[in-house]
């Protein structure tokens, strides 16, 4: 069985970091960290955290980013991904795509060096998931 060990994050996809953070922080009293970029995902990111996990905003980093498909679907924003812990991302990918996930895109870096990974949401409820390797 896959070996999760917690809830990472849950990402929110939206237009504009700084305006979605000020929307949170005002209606819900959290606040939003520095803004990163990952050019590699090709996002602009931030992490609210909530203590036992984060909120991760996260918006297209340029025109050719694969999240403008999304946010044309979905242009106020919207619930895009959730990531889960996991200590071993190779032995968590090759655990779930032998039970019927399939991964998408490459295994790649966040923006804190961790190693990630995402499975199509067409084998998991509709929901895209992340796996993210806390060891
Ligand atoms: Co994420």
């Amino acid at each position: 069985m896959t070996d999760i060990t917690g809830l990472s994050h849950v990402a929110i996809a939206v237009p504009d970091i700084a305006k979605a953070a000020a929307i949170l922080e005002k209606r819900l009293g959290v606040k939003a960290g520095p803004v990163h970029e990952n050019a590699a995902q090709g996002v602009r990111l931030a992490y609210i955290d909530l203590g036992n996990a984060r909120i991760e905003l996260i918006a297209p980093l340029g025109p050719e980013a694969p999240l403008n498909a999304f946010l044309g679907k979905n242009p106020g924003g919207g619930l895009h991904h959730v990531a889960f812990n996991v200590p071993d991302i190779e032995a968590a990918l090759a655990e779930a795509t032998s039970a019927g996930a399939s991964q998408t895109g490459k295994t790649g870096r966040n923006v804190h060096g961790q190693r990630i990974a995402f499975l199509h949401p067409r084998d998991l409820l509709g929901a895209l998931v992340e796996l993210e390797e806390n060891r």
